[in-house]
């Protein structure tokens, strides 16, 4: 169940009616996180309006239950996205995709989560939160910029953007395998949220020119199968306080973050862009940008060490 002000209600379904509106006819979408959470209803939402979709993550017959418009196309490309190695086939795979090849991507849509309350090494080494929220977002966006560039221009992250900039406090270019903070979800979560804040805002203004709109979004708190993995005392809040806590379903913050995709540019060349789950732009949010310098220094660390 979702208790919700109407006032949200009424911008979820505002968001709704507008997306109806949409045809998506002709335009690549990819999803990447799309089998499960807000990552499955993007997916599913962008295929409703006649995307064709390609869908990469971990569980095919998930991604069977996502149906293309008649005349669109659907593609699942299987990913461990906690490995580099597999992120660099997968983007490969994606290139390839025939409708992808011809006129590129007009909406790469990074969505993977994973709730660690440990600190787990993958098989390659890095901490296994990190690998998935910040590394996989970072190298995807990377390798298919190119694509991304050439359809409709859209990178949208949805993880935490701009939660953390009222108190931002750098991170510790030097730790993005968390050896050095007292490990839970939730710092775990902040240090992610504040590196892809950073990562994102120095590729768009390293790519000025490319006409790309890097979006970092939050969706709030929204229902899904990721808080079941949480630790028992969060576990019990949300069972207690459920009802009141959670800001939409999952389909609901799709229609918010389908309805910010498809936003005019704010301006020509390429911008950061923070969206809250109301569909409000950071500065009008009252959020602040990451400093210029910090921005710099997470993606040079980070450029270093996925070696590109
Ligand atoms: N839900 C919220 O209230 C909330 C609030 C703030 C921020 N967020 C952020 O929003 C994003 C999505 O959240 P969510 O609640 O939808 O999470 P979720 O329900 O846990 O879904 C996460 C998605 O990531 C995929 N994934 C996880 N590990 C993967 C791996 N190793 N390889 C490939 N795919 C993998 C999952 O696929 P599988 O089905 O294969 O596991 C699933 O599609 C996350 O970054 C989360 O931090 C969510």
């Amino acid at each position: 169940m979702v208790l919700l002000p109407s006032s949200n209600r009424k911008i979820y379904a505002e968001c709704h009616e507008r997306n109806e509106k949409v045809s998506l006819k002709g335009k690549n979408a990819v999803v990447v996180g799309g089998t499960g959470g807000i990552g499955l209803a993007i997916a599913a939402r962008l295929a409703s309006l006649g995307a064709n979709i390609v869908i990469v993550g971990r569980n095919e017959g998930v991604a069977a239950s996502i149906a293309p418009q008649p005349g669109a196309t659907k593609t699942f490309i299987r990913c461990d996205v906690s490995l580099q190695a597999n992120i660099r086939l997968s983007a490969a795979e994606i290139q390839a995709v025939p409708s992808i090849a011809s006129s590129g991507i007009d909406c790469l849509v990074l969505v993977c989560g994973k709730t660690m309350n440990e600190r787990v090494l993958t098989s390659e080494g890095r901490e296994t939160f990190m690998a998935i929220t910040f590394w996989a977002r970072m190298l995807f966006t990377q390798i298919l910029l190119p694509e991304v560039a050439k359809g409709d221009g859209v990178v949208m992250n949805v993880h935490g953007g701009g939660q953390d900039a009222k108190d931002m406090k750098p991170i510790d270019v030097n730790d993005f395998d968390l050896k050095n903070i007292s490990f839970s979800f939730l710092n775990a979560a902040r240090f992610s949220r504040i590196a892809t804040d950073g990562m994102f805002q120095e590729f768009a203004a390293r790519n000025a020119v490319s006409n790309v709109r890097f979006i970092h979004a939050f969706p709030g708190m929204v229902k899904t199968a990721g808080y079941n993995d949480c630790p028992l005392t969060i576990r019990s809040v949300i069972y207690i306080l459920g009802p009141l806590m959670w800001t939409a379903s999952a389909s609901e913050s799709a229609d918010v973050m389908v309805d910010v995709m498809l936003k005019p540019r704010p301006t020509e060349g390429s911008t950061f862009e923070v969206w809250n789950n109301l569909g409000k732009e950071g500065a009008a949010a009252g959020w602040v940008r990451t400093d210029p310098n910090a921005s710099k220094s997470v993606y040079d660390a980070a450029a270093k060490i996925a070696n590109f």
